[in-house]
């Protein structure tokens, strides 16, 4: 979509109802899953769900997402969508798991294709595993309208951690998902497999081109340091304002200087090897072998 477009959802999410949101955050990864819903007919959607896993013992635990599963039936809450905002290489997400519970169609970005084709040639994942998306149940391309309800919803493309990041307006709230961080932490990693820090600059300039009031939530928080408590809601203007990676006046080409020499200190997510080998399967695990136990892979010296 072009800036144009951008000025067009700008106008849109100005005085857009304000969807009621929840947040549910969960310590060992970081990850902050949402669900969304509209006061007026109880219609709603889950945000980057997280299964427990434990590498060590390859045990999985629904604590979190059963927390998501007490909270929409407490509410008596109506699930349309699990939404993603990527393939996440963190956790693992829940997503199947609540369908089966509460139902819903799990969604991606359609960039997800390619993020399936690197993936895919990685863990040798051939017979089981078609790399057409045909794992979701919807792929959401760029500028793609959608209903919550009364609230009006909008899948925006923002490349640049991976090539297949969304990000979903939702009411007068952005599911950033890993682009923006707290302001005060700036942005997300850029060198996973097809990464790019130039496109992410300009997917997080495109955000910070919505209305300042635009309340922004965010995927993860890790807390700054000198910040104690865990914090996930931001605005458009406190980012501009204050984001330490990208606020107004950084250059694409200052900010993909820093990310570049940042990223390059970085060590691999503890749980990503196990996370996209199932998140890139929409949150299924491997078919079980003759045996009926599944096996999650580990390639040796190939990452
Ligand atoms: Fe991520």
């Amino acid at each position: 979509m072009t800036e144009g477009g951008a000025l067009v959802e700008a106008s849109r999410c100005g005085d857009a109802p304000r969807p009621e949101i929840a947040a549910f955050f969960d310590e060992s990864t970081y990850t902050v899953t949402y669900v969304v819903h509209d006061a007026a007919t109880r219609e709603a959607a889950v945000i980057d769900s997280v299964l427990d896993f434990d590498a060590a013992s390859g045990r999985t635990r629904h604590a979190s997402a059963d927390r998501v599963v007490d909270y929409v039936t407490l509410n008596n809450l109506k699930v349309l969508w699990l939404l993603e905002t990527h393939a996440h290489a963190d956790h693992i997400s829940a997503a199947p798991y609540l369908q089966q519970r509460l139902g819903g169609r799990i969604a991606i970005g359609a960039e997800i294709v390619g993020v399936q084709q690197v993936f895919g040639t990685l863990f040798n994942a051939d017979g089981d595993f078609v790399r057409d998306g045909s794992q979701f149940d919807h792929l959401f391309t760029d500028g793609e309208s959608f209903r919550i309800g009364g609230l009006e919803a909008l899948a925006l493309h923002v490349p640049g951690h991976t090539p297949a990041d969304m990000a979903y307006v939702i009411g007068d709230a952005v599911f950033v998902g890993d682009t923006l961080f707290m302001p005060d932490y700036g942005t997300a990693r850029a060198d996973f497999p097809g990464g790019d820090a130039g496109q992410l600059y300009r997917s997080i300039r495109r955000l910070l081109s919505l209305p300042a009031e635009t309340r922004l939530f965010l995927c993860h928080d890790y807390k700054a340091p000198g910040r104690d408590a865990y914090a996930w809601e931001t605005t458009v203007a406190a980012q501009r304002k204050g984001n330490v990676h990208v606020h107004d006046g950084v250059s694409q080409e200052a900010f993909v200087a820093m990310r570049t020499a940042r990223d390059a200190g970085l060590s691999m997510p503890a749980l990503i090897l196990p996370a996209v080998q199932v998140n890139m399967r929409a949150g299924h695990f491997p078919a079980p072998e003759a045996n009926g136990v599944t096996y999650l892979k580990l390639p040796v010296n190939a990452v």
